[in-house]
């Protein structure tokens, strides 16, 4: 590398914290994952949507799912991701998660999936639009970021119904606010 242009190291990634009051709005509420809605969870990733546009693990059966739901606690606490079950009603719904927290500049990228039998009644768009903004508002970024596919246009349509703008041809769907308090330093 020439001297004197050396790369700036990264900020180390801060712990996200879980939203404090838990988010919620009606019947739908953001709570954490439990080793006891494992079935759940293997459900939604066997859905073949899911599957398709979704970050889903190699290995999907019940075993992995439980392990899958106990490390949560450690990515969060590594700033790697935040997974929230949506809860409809004490039942599990689907899911809106966080990952790629970037403090420097400022962004973190929000996904979700919803179980097939609850989906167009809007509960993807409630749990996008309260992840969101909880996140401007108290993790150290000032945009959301949410990469729909164009060829997924219920995802786009999730966006928009949540408030982000639309992207270019790449897909990435942009929420921002006036800028993040931060419970997380910077
Ligand atoms: C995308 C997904 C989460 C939508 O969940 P949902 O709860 O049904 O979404 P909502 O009811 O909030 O829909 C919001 C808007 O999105 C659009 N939309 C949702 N599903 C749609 C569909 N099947 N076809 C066309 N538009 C659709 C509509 O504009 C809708 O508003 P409307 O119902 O008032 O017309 C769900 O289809 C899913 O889990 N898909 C598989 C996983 C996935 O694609 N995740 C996104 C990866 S980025």
């Amino acid at each position: 590398m020439t001297p004197g242009h050396a790369r700036r190291r990264p900020s180390p990634k801060p712990a996200i914290p879980l939203p404090d009051p838990p988010l919620g709005e009606g019947a739908v509420c953001l709570r954490p994952w439990s080793v006891a809605d494992a079935a759940a969870l293997v459900a939604g990733w066997s859905d073949p949507e899911v599957a398709r546009w979704t970050g889903v693990p190699d290995r999907t059966e019940e075993v992995a799912a439980r392990r899958w739901i106990e490390g949560e606690a450690d990515r969060r606490a590594r700033g790697l991701a935040l997974d929230l079950v949506v809860d409809l009603d004490g039942a599990v719904v689907g899911e809106v998660g966080l990952s790629s927290l970037d403090p420097d500049a400022g962004t973190v990228e929000i996904g979700w999936w919803i179980d097939v039998a609850h989906r167009r009644r809007g509960l993807a768009t409630v749990a996008a639009r309260l992840m969101a903004t909880w996140s401007v508002a108290e993790l150290c970024v000032n945009t959301v970021l949410a990469t729909c596919d164009p060829a997924n246009p219920p995802s786009g349509g999730v966006a928009r119904s949540a408030g982000f703008a639309p992207g270019g041809e790449d897909g990435v769907w942009t929420f921002r606010d006036g800028g993040g308090r931060g419970t997380v330093p910077p």
